[in-house]
């Protein structure tokens, strides 16, 4: 009888106690449950720069402490014409950073999409000479890296510059210059903000070929001496690729290399993808058709439960690597804005975030939490 007594006891205790540390768990945010391992950030669009998305900023200062510009410092909006910058939504973007005490990151310095259209042409349309090109880099990244010297924590200064199979992008900058616009870039941007984190960013990084090109650029740029502080590995997912090792063989082989990894743009797409190797290539564009667009009112539970392991094994593998993973940020805030629900196919319903249309956190936020408490 006095056995029996104990026994129960013994469960009340266990059961009240997992109740109080639920309790607790429930009270945490991401930012706070992830304190002291990684950054949890996200991109902002211009509606959230603007202060219109209320409820999309609601989430944003409760649950996140890094931002990250979705759109308005790429090139053809911050210098649509030479030597005339437009610093509007930019500076908005640092001063709502900065008044919220986050870790403010710059995206993106050198990109061959969205690049404006005078950048790398003479007024003939014909490809300028080296020289005029290294001039003009070096005034745009100056211009824009000295006007947030020491507010801007982090650029990301080459974005997408290595193909999948490891060759060289054709892109204008490398049309021009070859390799050597990659290190004039970071020289650039370091000789204007010595302080500043500065990344390579590119999505596909688990491709064998592009991981082996970034680690050998990795190795240069050490020989070199020129800073780069880390890697960003884009996070554009699907539900059937990539695998968790592949990801891994990448985070490990670039920690290797001995530089930090951030992972950037993660959004994992519940939808069928018309071509997994399209990576995120924005060009890439394929017809609308009801059966690629199947849940336009809601995922059904089961796919939903998926979803919601899916993306926790990821922040499993980034709380694994968390002496490696400084930072995760997210492509959006809630589901609704997200560059997944018009890409690759135009009008679909996506559902790749944290959270929903309705700005409610999703079942994988409190496993977040769950695991960051337990990692
Ligand atoms: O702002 C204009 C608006 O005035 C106009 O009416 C409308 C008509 O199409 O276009 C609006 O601009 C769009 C912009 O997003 C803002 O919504 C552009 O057309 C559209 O191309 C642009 O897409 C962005 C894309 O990069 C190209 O810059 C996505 O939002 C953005 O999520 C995506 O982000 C990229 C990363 O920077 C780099 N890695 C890949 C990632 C996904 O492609």
């Amino acid at each position: 009888m006095m056995k029996r007594f104990n026994y129960l006891f013994i469960l009340l205790i266990f059961l009240l106690s997992s109740c109080a540390s639920n309790k607790v768990q429930e009270k945490e945010t991401l930012k706070s449950a992830l304190d002291g391992k990684f950054y949890i950030g996200a991109a902002l669009n211009a509606d959230q720069i603007e202060g219109k998305d209320e409820a999309g900023l609601r989430v944003l200062k409760e649950q996140f402490n890094s931002i990250v510009a979705e759109n308005c410092m790429k090139s053809v909006n911050i210098h649509p014409e030479e030597g005339k910058f437009d610093f509007t939504l930019p500076d908005k973007f640092v001063e709502l950073g900065e008044a919220n005490n986050m870790f403010i990151i710059g995206h993106t310095l050198i990109w061959h999409s969205q690049l404006a259209e005078w950048f790398c042409v003479d007024e003939q349309g014909n490809n300028v000479t080296p020289e005029v090109l290294k001039e003009r880099m070096k005034n745009h990244i100056h211009t824009i890296v000295s006007r947030y010297k020491g507010r801007i924590k982090g650029w990301d200064v080459v974005n997408e510059a290595i193909l999948d199979n490891g060759e060289w992008r054709q892109s204008k900058f490398y049309e021009i210059l070859g390799e050597e616009f990659m290190e004039l870039a970071f020289q650039y941007a370091h000789e204007a903000d010595p302080d500043a984190e500065l990344y390579y960013n590119d999505y596909n990084e688990w491709h064998a070929g592009k991981r082996e090109a970034i680690v050998k650029m990795i190795q240069s740029f050490k020989e070199k001496g020129i800073r780069m502080d880390a890697i960003g590995m884009q996070g554009h997912i699907g539900m059937e690729y990539p695998s968790l090792e592949e990801y891994e063989a990448s985070i490990l082989a670039f920690s290797n290399a001995g530089v930090k990894v951030m992972i950037t743009e993660l959004d994992l797409s519940a939808l069928p993808t018309p071509d997994r190797n399209v990576g995120a290539a924005v060009e890439a564009s394929f017809e609308y058709k009801k059966e690629i667009n199947p849940y336009p009112d809601g995922l059904p539970e089961e796919v939903s439960k998926k979803w919601n392991d899916r993306m926790a094994s990821f922040f499993q593998l980034f709380l694994k690597h968390q002496d490696k993973v400084k930072r995760v940020t997210m492509w959006g805030v809630a589901d609704g804005d997200s560059w997944k629900n018009d890409w690759p196919v135009k009008g679909r319903t996506d559902y790749p975030l944290l959270f929903d249309r309705n700005h409610q956190p999703k079942e994988v936020v409190q496993t977040i939490k769950n695991l960051a408490l337990r990692n």
